[in-house]
């Protein structure tokens, strides 16, 4: 069986303060039989943790560097991140590559070190809008996966979650139809069934993100191959995080 997933990504968003009225709030009010997890900044990571030990909550970084330590100004390593006691990592956010130019052979190697540590990825990927018009997002996403992660070994794959985050959807207030993320999740697990087997397929989680809201939730979430999502705006919100985490 595989997992149901609810993750936060809280990108470049609330303060210390900020960060602990949101975990209080969600801790208040939630509680959940599919894993819930948030991304807060790398600042708060640590207070973060300590906030919710314990708790049905779960922490995860929103990047990492590829090399382990060095000279490499403002970037964080894993070996950082497990030593306060961050499992758990979102790797390939199109913010990333838009904005920060992390391409595919990148993402490779950040893959691989996350694994050589033992540490959980969420992995992001997704069409851009224009590739969608062209009717390309199949092989596009393909790509993407080819190039990060089919070098992975099955066991590597225990920790390996996917996120489907097409572009166009994110922070759009568009969200791909229930039908569109159906038939992308559909295919992307046949790609894995393909290179790998058919039980290994079946075992992943693959969630979709991209202007989730509580109001769109359960129709997604009901698709027989969307096993969570990865939520952006409304993950600010705990009152909406925890309606999108109940949708599940
Ligand atoms: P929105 O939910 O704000 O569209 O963001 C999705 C996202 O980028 C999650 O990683």
């Amino acid at each position: 069986m595989r997992t149901k997933i609810v993750a936060g990504n809280w990108k470049m968003n609330n303060d210390k303060k900020g960060t602990a009225a949101l975990i209080g709030a969600l801790q208040q009010n939630g509680n959940s039989t599919a894993r819930v997890i948030i991304a807060p900044a790398f600042t708060h990571l640590a207070q973060s943790v300590a906030l919710t030990a314990d708790t049905f909550l779960e922490v995860a970084a929103q990047n990492m560097h590829q090399e382990t330590s060095g000279a490499f100004t403002g970037e964080i390593a894993a070996p950082m991140l497990q030593s306060i006691g961050v499992r758990t990592v979102i790797l390939g956010h199109s913010e990333r590559r838009t904005y920060f130019n992390e391409t595919d052979a990148a993402l490779a190697e950040k893959v691989k070190t996350a694994l050589d540590y033992d540490m959980e990825i969420i992995y992001c990927f997704g069409e851009v809008l224009e590739d969608r018009k062209a009717n390309r997002h199949f092989e596009v996403v393909k790509e993407q996966l080819a190039t990060a992660l089919f070098s992975c070994s099955a066991q590597q794959w225990s920790k390996i979650i996917l996120a489907y985050e097409p572009v166009w959807a994110i922070g759009t207030g568009e969200t791909a139809s229930p039908e569109q993320a159906q038939e992308m999740h559909a295919f992307i697990r046949q790609l894995i069934a393909e290179q790998y087997s058919a039980t290994l397929a079946e075992e992943v989680s693959i969630l979709y993100g991209g202007s989730v809201k509580p109001a769109n939730a359960a129709d997604l979430f009901q698709q027989t191959d969307v096993d969570g999502g990865l939520i952006g705006g409304a993950a600010l919100k705990a009152e909406d995080f925890l309606a999108i985490a109940k949708a599940l």
